[in-house]
């Protein structure tokens, strides 16, 4: 259209072509939202904090992103039905909260897959659970779903036990009257077995429902005695070129301190963990660790250094006992065939867990964790969740994940404008 204002402009009489042309282009501009669309795109693209590459090419911009444009893309087009796979996972707190919000307002249809556990209690009503190639659904949100699942396997449990007496008691009479029968040659006691096993074999057999034991036991050794200050940091800034990411940041961890580290993508979460780790220099300020703390550190980014290594390879590296070895990984939920599986074909979960494996198998006391549920569904979030709720010492952890965080966190760090703020409990509205 601008094109088209220009050439009109240049032009001392325009055709009636050209003006013609003009009129549709515009009207179909008009059709498509008009001026108020641009205010919807750059809106939506704030809000998924996509601002400063607002006017990159596509070619230029990260993985994340491109998911986070898609995702925008979809929601401005005038889609009846939205299908949206997993979109929390490359967006930060401030993207879910829009993301929630303008599903919680749309008229229009969505299926979401989804195992962000607090962004399905505030967005769907009803869940659909692959089970078995079977799709079941249930009514209400995730929390819901939960509690209908819950009371549907303790009534399958009860049926199952109720057949399973039943076919034992079946069983019985069969033997008891073939005995009759074999005792007194009577036809008749022969018949009556030969119903009951038609009846046996008839009976639709209930499958046994799974048993909701836990499949991790993970014992934290216990740690060495940690001093009461573990971090104390001040004063410290860190930019990546011009930027800032946070300046004058001061902030202590006490012992058994239980902290979750908040902020958009891109605010300096890491980087803040690598500096801690001394993998990366602050460019000023400083950071004391006590000489007391033990750290475990997992990464944003998970790497093994030789993913052709069997899992019990590694564990033997660690335990040096094979027996030993096979009972830790046991631990962690890695049985049987699992155990001679190759690092590199491991799912994002199996490799957390066995990551956390090599960390527990040391003392540690001081517990670093970025992202560790990113990616992961819901039932391996639950595992690391209970590993977790089981260790006693300091944890930090960079999550997205609001769930886990209030499961599992009392206090915060929050990076927001440059800055990185200590609370003594999480955001309000988290709570
Ligand atoms: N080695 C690096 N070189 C250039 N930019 C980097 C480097 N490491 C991080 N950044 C940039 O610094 C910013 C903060 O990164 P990071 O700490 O990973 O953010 P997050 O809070 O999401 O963990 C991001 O914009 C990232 O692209
Ligand atoms: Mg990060």
């Amino acid at each position: 259209m601008q094109e088209l204002e220009e050439q009109l402009s240049n032009e001392s009489s325009p055709s009636d072509e050209m003006l013609n042309h003009y009129g549709n282009v515009q009207e179909k501009f008009e059709s498509l939202g008009g001026f108020s669309i641009e205010d919807r795109i750059v809106n939506i693209l704030k809000s998924f904090g996509l601002e400063e590459q607002m006017y990159l090419p596509m070619s230029f911009i990260s993985g994340g992103e491109r998911v986070r444009v898609e995702l925008a893309r979809i929601l401005l087009s005038d889609a009846e039905l939205l299908l949206l796979d997993e979109p929390t996972n490359h967006l930060d707190m401030t993207g879910i909260i829009w993301l929630e919000n303008y599903l919680k307002t749309t008229h229009k249809a969505f299926i979401v897959i989804s195992h962000d556990r607090e962004f399905l209690n505030n967005t769907v009503k009803k869940v659909v659970q692959l089970e078995d190639g079977k799709a079941n659904s249930y009514k209400g949100n995730y929390s819901e779903y939960v509690k209908q699942k819950k009371e549907e396997i303790e009534r399958l449990k009860k049926s199952y036990e109720l057949q399973q007496r039943e076919i034992l008691r079946l069983k019985k009479l069969i033997r008891q009257f073939r005995q009759w029968a074999n005792e007194g040659d009577n036809q008749d006691f022969y018949k009556k077995a030969k119903e009951i096993e038609h009846r046996l074999e008839r009976m639709i057999l209930i499958k046994e429902p799974p048993r909701n034991e836990n499949r991790l036991r993970v014992e934290v050794k216990s740690t060495e005695k940690a001093g009461k200050e573990q971090i104390v940091v001040e004063g410290l800034v860190k930019t990546i070129g011009n930027r800032i990411l946070f300046e004058n940041a001061n902030f202590t961890v006490l012992r058994n301190d239980r902290i979750a580290i908040l902020g958009d993508n891109g605010s300096g979460k890491t980087c803040l963990l690598k500096i801690l780790m001394g993998q990366i220099k602050a460019d000023s300020g400083t950071f004391k660790i006590a000489s007391s703390a033990k750290i475990g550190y997992v990464p944003q980014i998970i790497t093994f250094s030789d993913v052709n290594l069997r899992l019990i390879d590694v564990a033997k590296t660690l335990i040096g006992n094979e027996q030993e070895a096979r009972r830790e990984l046991a631990k962690f939920a890695f049985y049987a065939s699992d155990v001679t599986k190759r690092i590199k074909d491991l799912s994002g979960g199996e490799k957390v867990r066995l990551y956390l494996m090599t960390i527990f198998q040391k003392k540690i006391n001081l517990l670093i964790l970025d992202e560790p549920t990113n990616h992961l569904d819901i039932l391996a979030r639950e595992e690391i969740e209970q590993v977790l709720s089981k260790y006693q010492g300091t944890l930090i952890a960079v999550s997205h994940d609001r769930y886990f965080l209030k499961k599992i966190f009392n206090q915060s760090l929050i990076f927001q404008n440059g800055t990185i703020d200590r609370y003594d409990s999480l955001p309000i509205d988290l709570v």
